[in-house]
């Protein structure tokens, strides 16, 4: 018998270096997509090419080119940090390959080609929803605290504007992403004394910043934790202890949200990874693996410009909850959750209380 045609997708991770936690989160998720659904769509054979970009964006470029050019790949996925979306976009945009964004959150990525489409989230779109709930909770005083690049910078503009359009006060401070050390500003918050210090730090990062906070003793200052739900990313939450019970987060996952379809999610997940729980990147993965196999089958398993136009306006149910992708923006519309770190069963899980329904990215909705 002929040998099934093959459809190859390149998947371009950090699955090694700071942040090598998105990268192991996300192969897990969409390995796991792949041994549920089988590895026929429209009657060609998947294949998953995974590649080790170490977190550094000229390496992301380097085999996105050799991905395209030698492999001959239909869709490129992965992208685990804004600077690592952002370098292959003109690539995706002269080989007119799909280029599935299934970590990085800055709000402008799916402008930078119109073969990006987006199963993460942005961060404005999680941050204001932290904005409102702080203002109706009595917070009138907040110093904003975020990793200095894209996203941190993207989450720090959203709740500031929102926050003070009600009337709060804002101080903002901007730490250096790479080797961060956050105790010079831990300082100045013990100091400013404000009701609440929103933060943002990547995927994987917050365990080193809530070290910090303890050791500052800003866990004994009264100022409450806030920020979008990065800093209390489900990978890591367990490892910190005590000190995250109590913050409040806005964010599109949490391992908690109770539906059957994030129940099977989660328990799968567990099962095929014995030390590991999904957190947002692995949603992410498993969704950005989804909208590919639904893509592929209405273009009966064709790639370039059908595929990215059969991905506008999809909708399904994920373990998050209901989502679509805009038609227009090619990033995801979603339900962001108001979560508070409890106890449950002896773990430490972000659980679900309020829930914002189909939230688009703001800063795209306002042009
Ligand atoms: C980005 C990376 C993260 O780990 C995260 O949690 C949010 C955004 C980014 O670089 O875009």
């Amino acid at each position: 018998a002929l040998a099934q045609e093959t459809v190859k997708i390149g998947l371009i991770l950090p699955m090694t270096g700071p942040f090598a936690s998105t990268g192991r989160q996300i192969e897990a998720a969409a390995k796991l997509y792949m041994q549920q659904k089988g590895d026929t769509v429209a009657g060609k054979t998947i294949q998953l090419i995974v590649k080790d970009d170490t977190g550094v964006a000229d390496v992301t470029k380097r085999l996105a080119q050799e991905l395209i050019v030698n492999d001959k790949i239909a869709v490129m996925a992965g992208f685990g940090l804004t600077p690592l979306a952002l370098a292959p976009a003109p690539l995706a945009t002269q080989a007119k390959v799909p280029q599935v964004v299934m970590a990085a959150a800055t709000a402008t990525i799916t402008e930078a080609s119109p073969f990006i489409v987006r199963t993460s989230f942005t961060l404005p779109q999680a941050t204001v929803p932290m904005a409102d709930w702080a203002s109706q909770n009595g917070i009138k005083k907040v110093v904003t605290l975020v990793s200095d690049y894209g996203p941190g910078i993207d989450a720090e503009k959203a709740f500031t504007g929102a926050f003070t359009g009600k009337g709060g006060q804002v101080e903002n401070l901007r730490v250096p992403l790479a080797n961060p050390d956050f105790s010079p500003f831990l300082q100045k918050v013990a100091d400013a004394k404000p009701d609440a210090l929103f933060v943002f730090v990547p995927s994987g990062i917050g365990a080193q910043f809530m070290k910090q906070f303890v050791e500052r003793g800003l866990d004994k200052s009264g100022v409450k934790l806030i920020g979008p739900g990065d800093v209390t990313d489900d990978d890591i939450l367990n490892g910190m202890g005590d000190v995250a019970l109590g913050a409040i987060t806005t964010q599109h996952y949490s391992a908690a949200h109770d539906s059957p379809e994030n129940k099977a999610f989660v328990e799968a997940f567990k099962k095929a990874n014995p030390n590991m729980r999904p957190n947002f990147m692995a949603v992410g993965g498993y969704d950005g693996m989804h909208l590919i196999y639904e893509g592929l089958k209405k273009t009966n398993g064709q790639g370039g410009q059908a595929l990215i136009d059969a991905m506008k306006g999809l909708s399904w149910t994920s373990p998050r909850g209901p989502v679509s992708i805009d038609p227009q923006t090619r990033d995801i519309v979603q339900n962001i959750y108001v979560r508070k770190v409890e106890r449950k069963d002896g773990e430490l899980y972000n659980v679900e209380f309020a829930t914002i329904p189909n939230v688009k990215d703001p800063v795209k909705a306002a042009k």
